[in-house]
């Protein structure tokens, strides 16, 4: 660090003109971070907005490479799929996670064969299928860890046999990035990454997400006993080491902004791609304000984005994804 030596020294001399200030830039945010979830629901005809976040809609299957053809074309490098299950094939195993002509399965091939460039995530957990909206299967009143792993394994598999390209537990279970590296190399698709969400924690900023794909209604009480404590950081070391240690390829922090510490620490403690999930809520939050006039939207957006990347991310999950690779295609 240099010593500052005023009036020799002027910090300001370097944001004096657009082009010093572009020059010494140190991070710059590019459609190649970003990765756009999308959610996903039986039928075709008009999206239907989601209530709680203006601007993002449920796709029907049926004309899905339509919805994602700006995406394609701007260069948006991964989709993330989110389904919308019918109430009907929701029960309390989640069996439909497992059946291969699920909503993700269905999407994912017809993803794929329209669009081969793009890398598709896939959501690895029960709660879109459980009818009381956890993400793994409860006994006794509590989400059992190992007899769930087995099940998610099961998921895993099943999606990726239907072309999802990055696996990525959202369920926080202990040991199931080892039981889906190895539940994935038993089926030989070795090729199959894991984006683990690592450091995923008990979050309010959920909210406008379960509403999207309908396991509000149901859950009773919240995920405390095994997403993360928001009071807790070291122990998101541990859980990324615990990751790494049994085969992530890249792990994921969520929500976003509130965890940038979480980001950095990771980046500098362990090195590898880490990725943000910038959660429904964060989306919610900059598109009411704006929509009320209070906040730029354009300019919110694109300065929430790029502290991402300043906090050390390869990339961010983002619903404004779309908004986002349209300006920085105008510059
Ligand atoms: C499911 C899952 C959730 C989100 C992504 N995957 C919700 C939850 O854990 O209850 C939230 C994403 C968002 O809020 O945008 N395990």
């Amino acid at each position: 660090m240099l010593t500052p030596n005023f009036p020799r020294t002027r910090l300001r001399r370097n944001r004096f003109d657009e082009a010093t200030r572009r020059l010494v830039a140190e991070h710059k945010l590019a459609t190649d971070d970003l990765i756009w979830p999308i959610f996903i629901r039986e039928g075709g005809g008009p999206p239907a907005e989601i209530a709680a976040m203006p601007g993002v809609y449920r796709f029907g299957l049926e004309d899905l490479p339509r919805h994602v053809e700006e995406a394609a074309r701007l260069g948006i490098p991964a989709i993330a799929l989110f389904p919308v299950t019918p109430a009907e094939r929701k029960d309390a195993e989640g069996a439909e996670a497992l059946n291969p002509e699920n909503l993700i399965c269905r999407a994912a091939r017809r993803l794929k064969a329209a669009f081969p460039q793009i890398a598709l995530v896939g959501d690895v957990a029960l709660d879109p299928y459980t009818d009381h909206g956890h993400d793994g299967v409860v006994r006794d009143g509590y989400v059992a860890n190992d007899e769930s792993v087995a099940v998610l394994c099961r998921q895993a598999v099943n999606q990726a046999e239907a072309g999802i390209d990055i696996i990525a537990p959202s369920d926080m279970m202990d040991g199931r990035v080892g039981a889906l590296r190895e539940a994935l190399d038993a089926e030989g698709l070795i090729h199959t990454r894991i984006m683990s969400y690592a450091a995923k924690y008990a979050s309010a900023f959920y909210g406008p997400f379960r509403e999207a794909i309908g396991s509000q209604v149901a859950l009773k009480g919240d995920k405390k006993t095994y997403q993360m404590n928001p009071a807790n950081s070291d122990e998101a070391l541990r859980e990324v080491a615990m990751d790494i240690a049994e085969g992530a390829d890249m792990v994921m922090v969520k929500p976003g902004l509130p965890y940038l510490d979480i980001i950095r620490r990771v980046k500098d403690g362990f090195g590898l791609p880490v990725f943000a999930y910038q959660v429904s809520g964060e989306y919610a939050m900059i598109e009411a304000a704006a929509r009320n006039g209070w906040l730029d939207h354009d300019k919110a957006m694109m300065e929430a984005l790029l502290c991402f990347k300043r906090a050390g991310c390869s990339g961010i999950l983002t619903y404004h994804a779309v908004q986002a690779a349209r300006l920085l295609r105008q510059g």
